[in-house]
């Protein structure tokens, strides 16, 4: 996909909300404290954790989509050998190059907001993105999987959050798979199991798990064929 005035509109929006208050648009952060942020970070970071288990990922290089300013990338960069994260927002990149300063392995990457063009096929290990896929028109959201699908070696784990069904209007919202506005950058789309098997068949990718996990999370664990 290749939208240019919705690539536009994602990026000027998200600039925004990173200048707005990046700690509650990013981390769900309302007292601005820093201690909070980085805790918010961990206990994502700990769920990705969680599903890499004890394999050896030292050597690994692994792609954060949507890496905002860094909340999780900044806990789990000294995992992998390499990491790269990718935003369309100028300014959540420009927080999370202050954020993970220091942290040598990190490389970030402002994007144009649908497609990975910066990256070669099969070039990464692993793949995470959390609080971005469910927020974004769907169509961008088939075009990230097409990429991921690309980017990512046979046999390669994608770890990304989504969002549970927790009401009967989502339930109808993901059966009639209906776009609430394409044009909104932050609002919840909502999809059944049989569309993410879909999905996955199409793009590439075999289902491992989906489940569910803090607040309203789907935490969902595809891997690449
Ligand atoms: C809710 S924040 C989550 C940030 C980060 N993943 C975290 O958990 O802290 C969503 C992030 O996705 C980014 N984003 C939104 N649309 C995007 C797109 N089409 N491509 C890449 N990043 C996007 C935003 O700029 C923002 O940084």
């Amino acid at each position: 996909m290749d939208d240019p005035a919705i690539d536009d509109k994602m990026r000027r929006e998200w600039n925004e909300r990173a200048q707005k208050g990046y700690m509650q648009y990013t981390g769900g952060v309302r007292t601005g404290m820093e201690d909070d942020y980085v805790q918010a970070g961990r206990r994502d970071a700990d769920t990705i954790l969680k599903y890499l288990g004890g394999e050896d990922t030292k050597a690994w290089k692994a792609l954060d989509v949507g890496c905002g300013a860094g909340r999780i990338l900044q806990h789990l960069a000294p995992r992998f050998g390499e990491v790269h994260g990718v935003d369309v927002s100028d300014e959540m990149i420009k927080l999370a190059g202050e954020r993970v300063q220091g942290q040598t392995n990190v490389k970030l990457h402002r994007v144009e907001g649908s497609d990975l063009k910066a990256f070669a096929d099969r070039s990464f290990n692993f793949a995470w993105s959390y609080s971005v896929f469910y927020h974004v028109p769907r169509t961008v959201y088939y075009s990230y999987l097409q990429e991921l699908s690309r980017v990512l070696l046979p046999g390669a784990r994608l770890i990304y959050q989504m969002a549970q069904l927790y009401s009967l209007r989502r339930w109808l919202q993901a059966v009639f798979r209906v776009e609430p506005d394409a044009q909104d950058t932050n609002r919840r789309r909502f999809f059944t199991k049989g569309h993410f098997r879909e999905l996955a068949d199409r793009y590439g990718f075999e289902i491992l798990s989906m489940e569910p996990g803090n607040s309203h999370d789907l935490w969902c664990q595809w891997r690449k064929k």
